[in-house]
């Protein structure tokens, strides 16, 4: 496969992302923005995921040239009216993963409905066209932290159907049931059916 014109610009810093992203996108050449040069922090000034990812999306196309993925993703929570949603990465004031984490727990601790669900919105810029593919994924906040893998609030967040959270299932199976899973799937199909790559 000649990927050399199939080259996509992962237009984030958030490791936990990346590396999900990463495991799940094998039918293009993938680039951080260290690999391109970007060093600056990209502006997430909205409050839809939606308009997030394209901002972050244009930002890089703009600098690059390249075709560019942006993922914008939180978690919302119902008993929290929705939030942290597109404040997720800095609900606390800090993007410390723990302090977020630990506010939505303290926040939560009267708590009867524990219903909330996780989404993603991608926005792939491809060829200079724009195209979004979203996944959502239902689950409940724990009363207390499970588990040490995935990122963010995985330790509390528990996917519906398992007892388990995400920071205890194994990446294979977080990465088939959640959110960015669903809006990755529906991005490599597209991508698939624009260039043939499998
Ligand atoms: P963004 O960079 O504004 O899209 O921030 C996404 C934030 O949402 C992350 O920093 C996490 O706090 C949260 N988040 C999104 N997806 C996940 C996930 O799969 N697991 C845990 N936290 C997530």
């Amino acid at each position: 496969m000649d990927t050399s014109e199939h080259r996509l610009v992962i237009a984030s810093n958030n490791k936990g992302k990346i590396n999900e992203l990463r495991q799940m996108i094998t039918n293009v050449e993938l680039l951080s923005l260290s690999d391109v040069g970007f060093t600056q922090e990209i502006p997430e000034p909205f409050q839809t995921f939606e308009e997030n990812a394209l901002i972050k999306a244009e930002t890089i196309h703009k600098y690059t040239g390249l075709n560019v993925l942006a993922d914008d993703s939180g978690i919302c929570v119902s008993y929290l009216e929705g939030k942290p949603g597109v404040d997720s990465a800095h609900y606390s004031g800090s993007r410390d993963d723990e302090a977020n984490l630990q506010l939505v727990l303290s926040n939560m601790k009267d708590a009867e409905d524990r219903s909330a669900y996780y989404k993603a919105v991608i926005c792939l810029i491809w060829d200079g066209e724009m195209n979004y593919f979203e996944g959502k994924c239902d689950g409940t906040i724990l009363r207390e932290k499970h588990g040490t893998g995935g990122f963010g609030y995985d330790p509390i967040f528990a996917p519906e159907g398992y007892q388990q959270t995400f920071a205890e299932l194994p990446p294979e199976v977080k990465n088939s049931i959640s959110h960015r899973g669903k809006a990755v799937r529906k991005m490599v199909d597209f991508i698939q059916s624009v260039t043939g790559n499998k």
